[in-house]
């Protein structure tokens, strides 16, 4: 099943109709080399067999979306695991804990690259910090979303992973190692080992600049083993997700639309036609990013940064011929702005707010994305506006069920 789905694999298409407008299905090429395979995954969620409820050309029609072939191969991470896996150290240079900031995708990619990282340097792992973004206005927890007990257990082999750090190092606060000083490429071994082993115990937030491609196996076997196989999301967040996914008329298409303040805020676009509400709700949020004028902003439109608005969504789903009774679930935080416009048109919208009711309310920032994240990778399809922390992980995920309807517009 597996070589078989990986075939017809990461289409990458463009679609002449109404506008020339060109999709990407995401080339992800550096999430998909450490894609395991997605069997288990599929068989822990409740699915019996992947569903193809859709046949992809009966539901988009004649725009032909997901039919022109793959580009790029895809392979999941397994192929490389028995080869290069190696016995793990018999003594730690150390224990690291990996301090991780922003949405829930984001921690969870800085973690996976925490992983690879403490394989590198020889290292035993903590448990990861999660402190969530501030206007979340919460505190919730690794534990809080990610079944740990199992990530240990999964683990296993690949990196030595502690709940709580020795008694001896137990009194003290982690050595914080900066490891954002230099632009350039990180060099985790001449950078951070040293402090590793005159401390023992310290905190890192992986460097975006890393070049993951220079590691040795065993650490990349590490990274994508913790980031594919070995995070499951907690028993309560699964049923919760579960149930969510049962509520939903399916077929239905996941839309991941991002249009609240603060992504317009960061996105440094300006935009017309918006009302005066959604203007004083994303004024509010800029701070001190003041949006693009002039050329500047038609570059940076042009090259896609701005994410789309519910009426340019809806606008174009129907360019696409995604007919406007699909049944749409809005995977969308809180303060989504504009939604009417996208509503008008598409009527079958269900979001977790009109499934779950006021459980919804009760629940953390970091729970109500992992729902998200659930039901998104379950979908028989998967649109975002934006290409995102969340949006890149769903599609890998989906890439290892075999999941590729896929688009980002
Ligand atoms: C980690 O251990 C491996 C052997 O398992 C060794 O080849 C490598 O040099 C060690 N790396 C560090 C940074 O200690
Ligand atoms: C943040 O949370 C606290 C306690 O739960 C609450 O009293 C406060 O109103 C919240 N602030 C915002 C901006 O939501």
């Amino acid at each position: 099943m597996e070589a078989k789905r990986f075939h017809k694999a990461m289409t990458f298409f463009y679609s002449k109709p109404v506008f020339s407008a060109v999709l990407i299905v995401f080339p992800l090429v550096l999430l998909v080399i450490f894609l395991s395979a997605g069997a288990s995954i599929s068989q822990r969620y409740l699915l019996p067999t992947p569903r193809r409820i859709f046949s992809p050309m009966e539901w988009m029609g004649k725009s032909e979306i997901w039919s022109v072939p793959r580009l790029s191969e895809w392979r999941p991470c397994d192929w490389w695991k028995d080869q290069y896996l190696l016995a793990l150290p018999e003594r730690t240079n150390g224990y690291i804990r990996v301090d991780c900031y922003g949405g829930l995708n984001q921690m969870r990619r800085d973690f996976c690259d925490g992983v690879g990282i403490a394989r590198l340097l020889n290292a035993t792992i903590v448990l990861p910090k999660f402190e969530a973004a501030a206007y979340w206005n919460e505190t919730s927890g690794f534990a809080d979303v990610f079944d740990v007990d199992y990530f240990i257990q999964q683990m296993r082999g690949f990196i030595n992973v502690l709940k709580v750090v020795p008694d001896e190092l137990a009194s003290k606060e982690p050595v914080r190692v900066d490891c954002s000083k230099r632009k350039g490429p990180f060099d985790y071994i001449e950078s951070v080992l040293p402090s590793l082993l005159e401390h023992r115990y310290i905190s890192i937030t992986p460097a975006m600049s890393q070049r993951r491609d220079r590691y040795p196996f065993y650490a990349k076997v590490a990274l994508c083993q913790a980031c594919y196989k070995a995070l499951q999301l907690t028993k309560s967040l699964e049923n919760k997700g579960s149930k969510l996914l049962a509520a939903i008329p399916k077929p239905f298409l996941s839309l991941h639309l991002r249009f609240e303040p603060d992504m317009v805020a960061y996105s440094q676009c300006e935009y017309s036609g918006l009302s005066p509400f959604s203007k004083e709700a994303i004024d509010a949020t800029r701070g001190d990013r003041k949006p693009w004028t002039g050329d500047v902003a038609r570059t940076w439109r042009k090259r896609g940064k701005c994410p789309l608005t519910p009426k340019e969504t809806a606008f174009i789903l129907q360019a696409l011929n995604i007919p406007t009774n699909t049944n749409i679930y809005l995977a969308s935080g809180d303060g989504l702005l504009e939604r009417d416009s996208f509503t008008s048109v598409y009527k079958n919208v269900y979001a977790k707010s009109m499934l779950l009711g006021d459980k919804v309310l009760e629940m953390h920032g970091n729970t109500k994305a992992a729902l998200d994240y659930y039901v998104s990778i379950h979908s028989d399809a998967y649109v975002a506006t934006y290409f995102g922390n969340m949006d890149k992980m769903v599609a890998a995920m989906r890439a290892g069920m075999g999941f590729f309807e896929n688009t980002f517009p």
